[in-house]
């Protein structure tokens, strides 16, 4: 059995999300607001922020990969499950933005689409390990250079359903 500690625990990790939520619904007013949720590891953060926005949120998926090349990381969508975003205000929801090649490849993919505004919410950010820069619009925390699991974060596809964010000692 791996040796996990606790990095986040849920009652500051639930804290948090709330405020997240409390500050997007001050930005849109009463505003319909359309949060993508980007498979797999933002599913908990994506859920729990809805349920503390009281506009009209709408949920939808895409999901995408990331395949190591020979001196690069190269990002694809693997799948958009996504309707029309036209004129929609658009708020893509992120576990984590570690060197912040995903989003610099997804956000303009997206704007082509016409969003009437697109933001960039993530629980975490490694700012340390950034390739490309990149700045989201909300951020719930900093994080050391740590590789952390739990609260939808994977290890292999494991610990996503741990109650907070953590981290395997080794
Ligand atoms: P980026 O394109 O390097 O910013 O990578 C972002 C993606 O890498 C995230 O959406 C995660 O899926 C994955 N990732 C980066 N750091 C971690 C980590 O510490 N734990 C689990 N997944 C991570
Ligand atoms: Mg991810």
């Amino acid at each position: 059995m791996d040796n996990i500690k606790v990095l986040i625990d849920e009652e500051k990790l639930q804290k948090r999300v709330k405020e997240l939520a409390k500050e997007i619904e001050k930005d849109y007013k009463d505003k319909e607001i359309n949060l993508i949720c980007i498979l797999k590891g933002s599913i908990f953060f994506t859920c729990d922020l809805a349920k503390n926005i009281n506009n009209n949120v709408k949920i939808d998926f895409l999901r995408l990969a990331s395949y190591e090349g020979e001196n690069s990381s190269k990002v694809k969508l693997v799948a958009n499950l996504l309707p029309s975003i036209e004129n929609k205000d658009v708020i893509i929801i992120e576990d984590i933005i570690d060197t912040g090649k995903t989003l610099n490849y997804l956000v303009p993919y997206l704007k082509k689409e016409n969003p009437k505004s697109i933001k960039v919410c993530t629980l975490l950010d490694k700012p340390s390990r950034r390739a490309v820069s990149f700045k989201a619009d909300y951020t719930g925390f900093e994080i050391e250079d740590k590789f952390v699991i739990g609260y939808g974060l994977d290890f292999d596809q494991d610990y996503r359903n741990l109650p907070f964010i953590g981290y395997i000692e080794k």
